[in-house]
């Protein structure tokens, strides 16, 4: 009977999940070592990445050139095209980086939250899918270039909701300035000095009007409100972020600073200064392109692709909204619990038909000490009608998994 269910839902949800590129992926108890099943699911005790994640990687959406991310890409490359310094251009690197790439180079200390492997997808404990494309900065600039961008997609373990999907892509950029434009200043040794510097500060200004002069040209509109905000990034000092003010509301679009001296050092270049940025390119598509939904970046589904034209920002008309399906789902928690392993799990088993996965409700019981938890998920086609058996499968088999992976107790 079990087994049949087993069967059935499989069959389901292989038919259903529009993104996966091969089968559904198989659902592992935590407890057991994985085999190795492909270059991101290593069988290391430290591996985190799951089937779901691993047919995630390589779907290069940002080489698409009638891809709303792939418009938006090369839109911003054009950009920097018109501008006096020459920028390299990367969107090929490999995903897969090491902790020193990702963390280390960039003054990312061993403790930080972002390290962790409830927030970072690890193949092994040095290797791990990026978390952001600043992990190809020391590479590049390692390797003599002066200015480049670089694109690429990053995945983190996350909240489930209509702006957060495991995987997304970024474009970093970096500027180095010449010794004539820091005014013949090579020795940077004394870092109080150079922070309070009028050299700091002109690397400062050029990262501000150009990013300003970027994003107005992005959204077309020489008028665009924009704000900084000062900021904290480990890797750059100071640093900012920027926000733009559309449709009434004030919208984060990118983080950026002044290059820290660290980073310059153990790349060779502690008498070089320069800027960085990282902009999320879903972020700024889901504005433009009026896309409501992050799920729909990655859908095979020829409505959504169809109106989209290599070098045309135009705004998407939903083709459907199919409703929604609400489920709830209450446990007890070990204490051992983190809330992404449950996301993930989520994932894993829902694909994309699952929009967002809410915590309606946590309680610790004063006697007991134990907490629970009540999450909300909600379950949405971007392309059909679900049914409520599909559902009921998929919710019965989150319960099932939840219990004998996460070791919760159901209530
Ligand atoms: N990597 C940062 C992020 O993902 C963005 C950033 C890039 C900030 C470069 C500063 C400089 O949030």
């Amino acid at each position: 009977m079990r087994r049949q269910g087993v069967v059935m839902l499989l069959a389901v949800a292989r038919a259903l999940r529009p993104v996966a590129r091969s089968t559904r992926p198989k659902l592992r108890p935590k407890s057991t070592v994985a085999e190795a099943e492909s270059r991101f699911i290593t069988g290391h005790p430290d591996c985190n990445v799951t089937p779901y994640i691993a047919n995630l990687v390589g779907r290069d959406l940002h080489k698409k050139s009638a891809h709303p991310l792939g418009i938006i890409k090369d839109r911003i490359e054009a950009y920097f095209e018109g501008l006096e310094t020459s920028y390299d251009v990367f969107d090929g690197e490999d995903p897969v980086v090491t902790t020193t790439q990702c963390f280390d180079d960039l003054n990312i200390p061993p403790e930080h939250p972002g390290r962790s492997k409830s927030d970072t997808y690890y193949l092994t404990d040095t290797e791990l899918l990026r978390t952001h494309t600043s992990a190809h900065q020391s590479q590049h600039l390692r390797q003599g270039h002066e200015a480049f961008l670089c694109t690429g997609d990053v995945y983190r373990r996350d909240e489930i909701d209509a702006s957060h999907f495991p995987a997304f892509h970024q474009m970093e950029g970096v500027k180095l300035f010449s010794e004539a434009e820091m005014n013949g200043r090579t020795d940077f040794s004394d870092k109080e000095a150079w922070l309070a510097s009028p050299e700091c500060d002109i690397v400062g200004k050029d990262l501000k009007a150009t990013l300003e002069g970027l994003i107005k040209y992005v959204f077309d509109d020489p008028d665009l409100q924009t704000r900084w905000r000062d900021d904290y990034f480990p890797f750059t000092e100071p640093s900012f972020e920027l926000d733009v003010f559309y449709q009434d509301e004030w919208l984060e679009v990118l983080g950026c600073g002044v290059i820290h001296a660290d980073v310059l050092d153990r790349c060779g270049l502690a008498s070089r200064r320069g800027w960085a940025f990282g902009l999320g390119l879903e972020r700024l598509a889901m504005v433009l392109f009026a896309i409501p939904d992050i799920r729909l970046f990655w859908t095979d589904d020829e409505r959504f692709h169809k109106q989209f034209k290599e070098g045309t920002v135009s705004t998407f008309k939903p083709y459907s909204k199919y409703p929604p399906v609400f489920k709830d789902i209450a446990f007890w928690c070990p204490e051992s619990y983190v809330e992404n392993d449950f996301n993930e799990l989520a994932r894993s088993i829902g694909g994309e038909l699952i929009e967002r996965v809410e915590n309606i409700d946590t309680f610790t019981n004063p006697k007991t000490g134990k907490t629970s938890n009540c999450y909300r998920i909600t379950y949405r086609s971007m392309d059909r009608s679900l049914t409520d058996v599909e559902i009921n499968a998929l919710q019965d088999s989150l319960r099932d998994e939840a219990a004998s992976a996460l070791s919760v107790e159901l209530r």
